[in-house]
């Protein structure tokens, strides 16, 4: 089966040819997103066959062209490259609304943990539910992301914080790797707090980690990543340290939830473990932003839950000023962000950071799709790459999509090369 856009507007964030391969953008290349305009996108089974302007449309004719083609015409419309999403708590098996509340009416995020909300909340509802109901609410929230333009996801465990209730949301994450037809990375989050039966002693369920989950997980492959919470009255900046490293013994990269509520080195942490990403970040100074200068961990900014907590804004314009590559993602979670809509998350990091919405979309696509791993295969438009878009309804220019903010103005989705939303 192949599909061909026709008339599209422009196809948005496609590199030219010797940036292809450069899984990623920094510093003053965020603002630049190549276009073609007034073009044609050829998708064929689940890649990306090729793509042109009109003007030259007909003097291509590749053989695709005589099988069984859809055709969709997308005058006025704007073709962009699927969301990444590289930071989610999905699988969760009870909304938390009360402590919602209970912020409006003042609480902070830490005084509702301390009574009795928060993760562990989480974690006592995740304990209850069975694999197939994980599942099958998950896959409710995949299917409703994916309407709103992401095409692939990144998945924590962390509301377990038992060997056995972490193994079960890492393999409801491998059901969801085979149901759903966006792309899944599964990251392991042991680390994401101290569990009840563990309290007052949170060396030995580090070394619960360390020395059972991890060992267990990398036997039954099951994680593509390792996160810990770095943050006061969680994990430290040694013990972040001490559990990525044992995780990269077992081949398993790190990321790190860092400088979120207070700043406690989760940066830092990160580059010298090499993480992949350092997430969060509104306590991130300039010392980190030197540091990761000097590194490959991408910084990854998570605008919802930013708001949703009315913490302070992440310095992303001095990131990018500095040259560094800055990712979006959502955090979609029951607690600090119950929202997955990456077109909000593009919407409140150009208004709140003052990013560019070049900047932002190549921060929710490519650099995102790195922060995952993903940057060679998913984040931009090029020949090769999944076939993972979504088709705008008519809109005048690019920053229509981020200044319509809370509008949904996406038409059509394709992931996997497969019409999923008309
Ligand atoms: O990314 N910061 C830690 N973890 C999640 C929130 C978890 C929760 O409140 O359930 C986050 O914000
Ligand atoms: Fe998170």
């Amino acid at each position: 089966m192949a599909i061909l856009v026709k008339n599209i507007k422009a196809l948005v964030s496609t590199p030219a040819d010797e940036n292809a391969l450069k899984s990623r953008v920094s510093g003053v290349d965020m603002a630049v997103l190549n276009c073609v305009e007034d073009s044609w996108l050829l998708l064929e089974g689940a890649l990306i066959k090729d793509f042109g302007r009109m003007s030259d449309f007909e003097n291509y004719k590749p053989q695709t062209l005589n099988l069984k083609l859809q055709i969709i015409d997308a005058s006025e419309k704007f073709v962009f490259p699927s969301w990444c999403d590289s930071h989610t708590h999905i699988i969760y098996a009870a909304s938390r609304e009360k402590e919602f509340t209970d912020r409006v009416k003042g609480l902070s995020y830490n005084e509702i943990a301390q009574r009795g909300g928060g993760i562990l909340n989480s974690a006592r509802y995740i304990h209850e539910a069975t694999e197939d109901d994980l599942a099958e609410s998950a896959l409710a929230r995949l299917n409703e992301i994916m309407m709103m333009g992401t095409g692939a996801v990144e998945i924590k465990s962390g509301y377990g914080l038992s060997t056995e209730d972490e193994l079960k949301m890492l393999r409801v994450i491998k059901k969801l790797k085979a149901l759903s037809p966006l792309t899944i990375k599964a990251t392991f989050l042991g680390a994401h707090a101290v569990p009840e039966a563990y309290k007052g002693n949170k060396q030995k369920y580090i070394d619960l980690v360390i020395n059972e989950m991890i060992p267990r997980i990398a036997d039954e492959k099951l994680a593509d990543y390792c996160d810990v919470f770095c943050e006061e009255g969680y994990f430290t900046k040694e013990e972040t340290i001490k559990i990525l490293l044992a995780a990269f013994d077992k081949g398993i990269i790190g990321k790190v939830h860092a400088e979120q509520l207070s700043h406690s080195g989760g940066i830092e942490a990160g580059v010298e473990c090499n993480a992949i990403s350092v997430d969060h970040l509104e306590y991130a100074n300039d010392s980190d932003i030197e540091k990761l200068k000097n590194s490959s961990t991408v910084p990854t900014i998570l605008p919802g839950a930013q708001f949703f907590l009315q913490l302070p804004h992440p310095p992303a314009r001095k990131m990018i000023d500095a040259g560094l590559p800055v990712a979006i993602a959502s955090d979609y979670n029951p607690g600090s962000c119950p929202s997955g809509n990456m077109n909000l998350m593009v919407s409140l990091a150009c208004l709140q950071y003052k990013m560019l919405p070049e900047e932002a979309i190549n921060a929710a696509t490519i650099n995102s799709a790195y922060a995952m791993g993903l940057g060679k295969s998913h984040g931009s438009i090029a020949k090769g790459k999944k076939a993972n878009i979504f088709i705008t309804k008519e809109m005048p220019s690019i920053a229509y999509l981020p200044y319509s903010f809370g509008s949904n103005l996406i038409e059509t989705v394709i992931v996997n090369g497969e019409i999923q939303k008309n």
